[in-house]
């Protein structure tokens, strides 16, 4: 049986979001050594990182810092993918809103992070974020005083980085969860090779180019020969060259931007799914299926919940109610697209009879002709049979291109119920091929 093309399946880009889960566990877990290692006080925290010993201590304190720029630049490929696919506006809302606080937390982790080594780059980076603070009047006061004024640093106050450099990532994966809570089956795991070829990857520029720290922190002295972190600490020359006031703007307005992107850009919708209570047994498929977490049961029937549907005819293809084979005039599923019924696609299917060849297409497939689908799986595999049973030699189903779904999860859904691994099933009296984003199927 032909499959997806591997370099395919692993093609990082597709995996963007994984990605940043992966980074995340590897800060995590890197973090979680260079915090035994650490010693929380100001007397004794420069020392204590640049005794860790390169072939471990030193690989890991590294890895650390290299995962976290990676963790910048995957999240702005993420960012910029998902923007140029438009998928922001309408049914995603939620999620793309959620993201925009995620970046604020990864630069805030990422630069509190800078200052627990306490060198000459953790005193330039925070006194560069206590001359920000000051200048929106954010209570730092006694804070920016401390860096600015050379006045001396207490042990307190430097717990407090070690808390918010803890309490940031925490909030960081809070708002992760959060962001995929309305995502059915959310790629949260990346492939492992995936993700153990960017740990190489990682582990290797931490062999061959391990970090160091700078001069220690010196109150009395103006930081200087500075090695910048351009990922994470850019802001800091961004604001020296422009002003705080300046920053403050642009930062603040690229976040509106994006949160208010959903609404600036909002586009018609088409017709959300509807329930038919009279055909509907209360299975739960539909809610199994849904990549947008849009339908609920209440009691023993399906709700939508509206604002969260895509319209991808997913669930219609979930149904048990929607098989052909039903002898009633006007096919009925248990939840339908308005715009694109079961009963129409009954009828297409019918008036193509007897054939040599039924093709099904995903609206979003290369190619153009045959009965369309608004997504693969939103054909139920009771199709396939009855085309084959009454007239075609053939079927053809053809979803997205190359393995990726318009609706994240329809090829894996398809392929699952095609494989006899998830319901509703393909009856095993049919024998199929897959040839990258094609079935081909046959009696047996
Ligand atoms: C820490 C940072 C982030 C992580 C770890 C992350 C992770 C993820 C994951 C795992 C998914 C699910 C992928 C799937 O199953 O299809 C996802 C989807 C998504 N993310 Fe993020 N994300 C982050 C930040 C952001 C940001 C900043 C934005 C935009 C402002 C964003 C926008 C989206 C959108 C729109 C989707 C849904 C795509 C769809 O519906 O097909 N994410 N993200
Ligand atoms: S059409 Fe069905 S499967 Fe698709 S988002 Fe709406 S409820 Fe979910
Ligand atoms: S798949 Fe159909 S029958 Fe099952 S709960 Fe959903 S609408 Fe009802």
């Amino acid at each position: 049986m032909g499959t997806v093309p591997i370099y395919l399946v692993l093609a990082p880009w597709r995996h963007l979001g994984a990605l940043g889960f992966a980074l995340f566990w590897m800060l995590a877990a890197s973090g979680i050594y260079l915090y035994i290692r650490f010693d929380t006080s100001i007397a004794g925290a420069y020392d204590s990182i640049g005794a860790l010993e390169w072939w471990f201590g030193g690989v890991l304190r590294s890895l650390h810092r290299y995962a976290a720029d990676a963790f910048v630049v995957v999240l702005a490929l993420h960012i910029l993918r998902e923007l140029a696919a438009g998928r922001f506006r309408g049914f995603r809302a939620f999620t793309w809103i959620s993201g925009v606080p995620l970046v604020w937390l990864l630069y805030a982790s990422g630069i509190v992070g800078y200052w627990l080594v306490w060198d000459a780059r953790a005193q330039f980076s925070a006194q560069a974020t206590a001359e920000w603070m000051l200048a929106a009047g954010i209570g730092a006061e006694p804070m920016a005083r401390n860096f600015l004024g050379g006045e001396s640093i207490t042990d307190r106050l430097f717990s407090l980085f070690v808390f918010l450099h803890i309490g940031l990532p925490l909030a960081l994966l809070a708002g992760m969860w959060v962001h995929v809570q309305r995502l059915g089956r959310p790629a949260t795991v990346a492939p492992r090779a995936l993700a153990f070829g960017l740990l190489g990857m990682l582990l290797a520029l931490a062999l061959l180019h391990p970090v160091a720290s700078g001069a220690r922190w010196d109150p009395a002295a103006v930081p200087q020969g500075l090695q910048m972190d351009w990922f994470l600490l850019f802001v800091h020359p961004l604001m020296y060259a422009t002003s705080p006031a300046l920053l403050w703007w642009a930062v603040g307005g690229v976040t509106l931007a994006l949160a208010a992107l959903p609404y600036l850009a909002a586009r018609p919708r088409a017709p959300v799914a509807q329930v038919d209570p009279a055909n509907c047994n209360g299975c739960g498929r539909c809610v199994a299926d849904c990549p947008y977490e849009a339908v609920t049961l209440v009691g023993k029937r399906a709700l939508v919940v509206e604002a969260r549907c895509a319209a991808c005819g997913i669930c219609a293809g979930a149904c048990p109610s929607a098989t052909p084979f039903r002898s009633v005039a006007e096919l009925a599923s248990g939840i339908d697209l308005p715009d694109l019924t079961v009963h129409a696609l009954r009828e297409r299917m019918q008036q193509a009879l007897p054939a040599d060849e039924v093709v099904f297409r995903c609206e979003h497939a290369r190619g153009s002709g045959g009965i369309a689908l608004r997504c693969l799986a939103m054909l139920p595999p009771s199709f396939v049979e009855y085309a084959l049973r009454n007239g075609a030699r053939r079927v053809k189903a053809i979803g997205c291109r190359e393995g990726e779904c318009a609706w994240r999860t329809g090829l894996e859904l398809s392929a699952e119920r095609f494989a006899g691994a998830r319901e509703p099933h393909l009856r095993p009296t049919v024998t199929y091929a897959r040839h990258g984003d094609a079935y081909e199927f046959a009696l047996r």
